[in-house]
């Protein structure tokens, strides 16, 4: 486990220093939705006006372009590490110029994701164009794409609409570039305003998602994602943009300044339009719980660990997916029985730290196993038994009719999702669980 170089006290915004291409891998969580802002390589010594004085447009070493092919592929890899860490049902915003958009475009489509829209930022007051010799850039755009064709995802489409004085939200967001007060803990020389990440936030995430941005800079993201009540992992190389992060987090901790940026953030019809939008949003009080089986013997032997491994097989052999929305589980439940009568329930509740499918060969003491997929189930908490917990299960009123899916992945002996009341209410024994 890598250790974050900042983690806030209430556990929702976490720093992480180095190259995001090394710490992409380094760990196993899974998140709801990505915001990245890469670097646009448009540090080629150009000039530009802010403030009425001639400035050149190079924002550091980290932004400069070795051409054609090295942006294509520092797309490619960074785009194919983010895509192991979201969610099936997750959705990714990249935002860039004419200098790297339609090499990450192309990328997206090349790597599986479908592109949902491509927005257009309109700056309300952009700076002026110094040459006189084309149009005025005052636009970015920002891609909108999912992890799977097939598989869907969340857009709260009322409140977007309502945003809209009550007509569908269109793909071009007029909103200013950042304001003086968002820069008051340091300056990041391409920092994104607050307005615009909120916008993507609460368009396509719902309260306390996970949020990651692999090339965090002053964090922008991470603010908005916690002051719309959204969790946030933030990762950069440079140490002075984290120090802007952790002190734009420190600045609103203080609960009026916080609400005082609901207020001043734009995009919104009135200033109070943003807080009182996040009291009506329901947090979902759904508790999901995963269902597996593993032998007894496993049970046992793993009963002191922090790790399961289920079975990740069919009568075929074929894999199947982890049914979707699975990681947000927060309590898990072992069967160590047959197939038609799962009676003993062995294991015990706890948060799931992490879920990954793995081939034997990468696991100690199942290299010699039958069968060849095992999902990795870390916990954050160690596995006891518990006496009280044991019970037998009516399968039967553990899903809806309609969930097929979970219905066929619970038949076939694979790791499924029910909710908490469903279980409750399919106990044989409800009366010793709910006490
Ligand atoms: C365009 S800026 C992001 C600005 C950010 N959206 C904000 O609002 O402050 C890109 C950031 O990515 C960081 N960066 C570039 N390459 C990186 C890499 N390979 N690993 C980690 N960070 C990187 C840079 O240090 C820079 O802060």
């Amino acid at each position: 486990m890598i250790n974050p170089y900042y983690k806030s006290q209430d556990k929702i915004f976490y720093l992480l220093k180095g190259d995001t291409m090394n710490l992409l891998p380094s760990f196993d969580h899974k998140f709801d939705m990505v915001f990245a802002d890469p670097p646009y390589f448009l540090s080629n010594n150009g000039l530009s006006i802010q403030n009425g004085e001639i400035v050149s447009v190079n924002k550091g070493d980290w932004d400069k372009s070795e051409g054609f092919e090295f942006v294509n592929d520092f797309n490619r890899k960074w785009l194919s590490l983010v895509r192991d860490k979201m969610k099936d049902d997750a959705t990714i915003w990249i935002s860039g110029t004419i200098h790297n958009i339609f090499s990450v475009g192309q990328i997206l489509t090349e790597l599986g994701f479908k592109i949902l829209n491509v927005i257009t930022w309109e700056k309300t007051n952009p700076p002026p164009n110094f040459s006189c010799r084309f149009f005025t850039h005052s636009t970015e755009q920002i891609i909108w794409a999912r992890k799977y064709e097939k598989t869907p995802h969340y857009y709260n489409y009322e409140l977007m609409k309502q945003l809209n004085e009550d007509k569908q939200m269109k793909d071009v967001w007029k909103l200013p570039a950042i304001a003086p007060w968002e820069k008051a803990c340091g300056k990041h020389p391409t920092q994104k305003p607050l307005s615009v990440l909120t916008r993507l936030i609460l368009a396509s995430t719902k309260p306390e998602a996970w949020i990651l941005d692999p090339f965090t800079g002053g964090s922008t993201t991470g603010i908005a994602a916690n002051l719309a009540n959204r969790r946030f992992l933030g990762i950069d190389k440079e140490e002075d943009f984290l120090n802007i992060s952790k002190k734009r987090k420190l600045e609103i901790e203080n609960k009026a300044t916080a609400e005082q940026f609901r207020n001043k953030i734009s995009g919104f019809i009135d200033k109070k339009q943003f807080s009182l939008f996040l009291e009506d949003e329901k947090p979902n009080n759904e508790i999901k719980v995963a269902l597996g089986f593993c032998r007894p013997k496993e049970v046992k032997s793993l009963r002191n660990n922090k790790t399961f491994y289920f079975h990740a097989i069919k009568d075929d052999n074929n894999v199947k997916d982890f049914p979707s929305g699975i990681y947000a589980a927060k309590k898990l439940i072992i069967y160590s029985c047959e197939n038609d009568e799962p009676v003993s329930l062995t294991g015990h509740f706890a948060e799931i730290e992490s879920i990954q499918l793995k081939h034997k060969s990468k696991i100690k003491g199942k290299e010699n196993s039958k069968i060849e997929f095992y999902y990795e189930i870390k916990l954050e908490d160690c596995f006891e038994e518990s006496e009280d917990l044991k019970f037998s299960l009516n399968q039967k009123k553990l899903f809806d009719k309609s969930d097929d899916k979970n219905i066929q992945l619970f038949q076939q002996f694979l790791p499924s999702l029910t909710t908490w009341d469903k279980l409750i209410k399919s106990l044989d024994k409800a009366d010793a669980i709910a006490s």
